[in-house]
């Protein structure tokens, strides 16, 4: 991957003041999926640092879907939602955990073989909460996590402290 389209791709991602509620500065990086070129590398870069280490992919909702979907492309994996309460129709295991505005639960399937290394992929790092409980529902499901990427670090928040080993395409 090219530092030069990766630059590029980084600055395409837009930056919202007061969204979703007053305070929150929302990184949206809706004009880099849109990106064709931008896509790709960032969805190369999510994983190339932990190649033929994980078995399989999981995203978290909603964002990291799609960051997930296109590098278990990339990879040649599957994939495997980690989704908010309520959603999976047979969820193993559920996590609560703090959000940077509100709270949340996350629940997974069990459907892996044993000892399945799990690559887990999200769009943004902020407190840490989100990749720390899925880091946790991973764990708690007997799974191993073979590594922890994400697209857009806000830096400053602990986030990274927080959840430990985490890989990071581009930080604030
Ligand atoms: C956002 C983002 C991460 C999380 C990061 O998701 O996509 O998953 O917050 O914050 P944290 O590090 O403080 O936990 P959100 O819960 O807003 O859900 P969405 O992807 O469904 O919009």
């Amino acid at each position: 991957t090219s530092a030069t389209a990766l630059a590029r791709a980084e600055s395409l991602i837009r930056s919202i003041p007061d969204h979703p509620e007053p305070g929150i500065l929302f990184r949206d990086i809706t004009p880099l999926l849109a990106d064709a070129e931008g896509l790709r590398v960032t969805t190369e870069a999510l994983v190339e640092p932990f190649a033929g280490s994980f078995d399989v992919i999981a995203g978290i909702e909603a964002r990291g879907f799609i960051l997930a979907a296109a590098a278990a492309i990339v990879a040649g994996t599957g994939l495997v939602p980690i989704r908010k309460a309520g959603k999976l129709p047979q969820p193993a295991a559920a996590v609560d955990y703090a959000l940077e505005y509100g709270t949340a639960t996350i629940e997974m399937h069990d459907d892996l073989p044993a000892g399945s290394r799990i690559l887990l992929i999200d769009d943004v790092l902020a407190t840490g909460g989100t990749l720390a409980a899925g880091r946790r529902i991973v764990e708690q499901l007997g799974y191993t996590v073979a590594g922890v990427s994400v697209l857009f670090e806000i830096a400053g928040l602990g986030g990274r402290d927080f959840v430990g080993d985490v890989h990071t395409v581009f930080s604030s």
